[in-house]
Formats: C-alpha cells, structure tokens, sequence
C-alpha cells in the first residue's frame, strides 16, 4: 500500500446487501497513473469487489488512476491500452480483420464498437452459458481480464470503412422501424439506444450497429429470438425481436448495413 492514499468509499446496495468497493489513488500522481486522451472526459472501470464497473466523469487534464480492491493483491484494475491490444489483436485480425474491418459477411466488424461492449461479449463467450460460440469460445479463454480491456480499447479506437452490401429496398423499408418503432406492435425505435446512426452509447454498452453485415445482424436477430442468445440484460433485445417479424428483420438488418457515421 506504499505510495497509496485512500480517497474514496463508493458504497452501493445490492440484492439488499451494502458493498463497498475503495477507490486508491498512488500519492505521487505517477507510476500507475494514466491519463486520458485530450478530449476524453470520462471512462469506466471495473471494480473487482462488485464485478461491475465503475463510469468516472472526470475534468479534462486530471489522471485517472488505478482502481484497487479493497483486497489489494492481484486485484488491479483493468483499464485499456490500445497499443498493446493491437499487437494482442493480431490473433483476431484473420477474421475481423487486423483493424476490426472484416471482409466477410460471417464475421462481425468490430472496428469502433466499445469496449465496454467488446468485453461483455469476451465474458460471455469464454462461458459459453448466455453466448456460444465454439469459435468464439476458444479464442476469448485464453484472455485475462487485461488482455480483453487491451484488445477492447484497440477495436474501439479504429474506424469503421465503410458500410455494409444491402437490397436498397429492403433498407428503405426498415429504415421506419429503426427510427420510428412499431406503435401498433409494441416496438420501440432501434435508435433510441443504438443511436440514430448506430453509433451506440458507449458509455451504457450499448453496441454499435453502424455498417454491420446483413448475414451477422441477421443471426444476432434470430438468435435473441429463439433464445440461443440470452446475454441481453433484463431481456431488453429479447423482448424486441419476439415482436418483429421476419420480414422487419431482414429490412432492419439491410437499413442498419446502409448506416454510416
Ligand atoms: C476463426 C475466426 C475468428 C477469430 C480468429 C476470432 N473471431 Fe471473434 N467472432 C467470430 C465469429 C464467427 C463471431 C460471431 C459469433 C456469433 O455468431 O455469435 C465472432 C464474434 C466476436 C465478437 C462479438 C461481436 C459482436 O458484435 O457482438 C467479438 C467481440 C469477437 N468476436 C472478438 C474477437 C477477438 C477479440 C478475437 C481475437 C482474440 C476474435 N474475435 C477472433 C470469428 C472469429
Ligand atoms: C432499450 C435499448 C435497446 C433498444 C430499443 C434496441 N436495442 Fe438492440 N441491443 C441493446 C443492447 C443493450 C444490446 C446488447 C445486448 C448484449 O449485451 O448482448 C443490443 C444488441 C443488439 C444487437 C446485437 C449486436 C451485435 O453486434 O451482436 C442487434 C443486431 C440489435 N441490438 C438490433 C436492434 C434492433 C434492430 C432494434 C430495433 C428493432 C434494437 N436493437 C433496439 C439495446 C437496445
């Protein structure tokens, strides 16, 4: 604890029961510091006691130091380096592609989605209870906690190319549907949390749909729908899909593919 000053107490209830979770900051301001990107004023931390994460909204100039268990050990936060994802990417790079464009319609782009986002899906996969994927499984297994804030801060630093091959008729049609619901149906507009063009809200890990692949999209739909996919919290992309027909799929999954930002 050499070096340390406790700043802070976060408290939360949860399931009825108070936890904590205490905040360290180094004392000299160094060392395991890290200070954000010019424009950046705010990020999410993982604090290992709750196993959640922590959003910061911190002024511009100030560090953002290392979060610490209140059982210090091993325990050090995880917080992002995109320099060292991208050379820890480079596994990913045969079907994302090196920058998170991927050239086949499979294989989901991961360029500039968040990695808030990017690292919930990692979790999943290497359980393989909410999310299975063979393939997904065995490369997600092998990664710490670090490597995955790593690789997740890289994808997201990159830029989407390009949009996505669509029917321009079928975009056309679910263009209403992602901007507008279905009031008769019950369905809420897709843009309300994935942005009107698909950017996501990164700091709710809201994932990004901009210029997805129709194929992809489409087998994200249907999974949330017959339930193979169920890592969605409070069911919210479950509950959507059950009253989307197969037809508003397909124009939605075209429209998002059009998007670009
Ligand atoms: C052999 C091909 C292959 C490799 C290599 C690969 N992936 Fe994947 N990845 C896939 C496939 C296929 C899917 C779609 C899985 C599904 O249908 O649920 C996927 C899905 C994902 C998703 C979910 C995307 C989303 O929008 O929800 C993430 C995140 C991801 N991969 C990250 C990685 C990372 C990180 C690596 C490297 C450590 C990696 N992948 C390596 C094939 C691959
Ligand atoms: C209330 C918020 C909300 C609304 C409205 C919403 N979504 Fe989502 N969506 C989410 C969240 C949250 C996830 C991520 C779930 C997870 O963690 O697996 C998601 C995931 C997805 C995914 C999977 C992305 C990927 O990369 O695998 C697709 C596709 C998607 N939504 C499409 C839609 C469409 C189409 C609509 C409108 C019909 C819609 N969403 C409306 C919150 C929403």
């Amino acid at each position: 604890m050499d070096g340390l000053v406790n700043i802070r107490k976060w408290r939360m209830i949860s399931g009825g029961k108070k936890k904590s979770c205490t905040v360290l900051f180094p004392r000299n301001l160094r060392g395991s510091c890290l200070s954000l990107p010019s424009g950046v004023e705010s990020a999410s931390v993982f604090c290992p006691n709750w196993a959640r994460r922590l959003e910061f909204n911190i002024m511009k100039q100030v560090l953002l130091c290392v979060l610490l268990s209140l059982s210090l050990s091993a325990n050090v936060l995880a917080l992002g380096n995109a320099g060292a994802g991208k050379t820890k990417a480079a596994v990913c790079g045969g079907c994302h592609g090196v920058d998170g464009n991927s050239a086949l319609p499979t294989y989901p782009k991961l360029a500039g989605q968040n990695e808030r986002y990017i690292a919930q899906q990692l979790t999943d996969f290497k359980t393989g209870k909410t999310r299975s994927n063979a393939i997904m499984q065995g490369m997600a297994t092998p990664l710490s906690r670090q490597d995955i804030a790593d690789i997740g801060t890289y994808f997201q630093s990159q830029s989407i190319s390009s949009t996505a091959p669509f029917d321009k008729e079928k975009a056309a049609q679910g263009r209403n549907l992602y901007n507008g619901g279905n009031l008769q149906t019950g369905v809420p507009a897709c843009k309300a949390c994935h942005g009107p063009a698909g950017a996501g809200n990164a700091g709710s890990g809201y994932p990004q749909l901009t210029g997805q692949y129709v194929p992809y999209t489409l087998s994200q739909l249907k999974a949330f729908k017959d339930g193979s996919r169920s890592n969605d919290k409070n069911q919210v992309m479950r509950v959507i899909v059950k009253k989307l027909t197969a037809k508003d799929m397909e124009s939605v999954a075209n429209y998002i593919a059009s998007l670009k930002q």
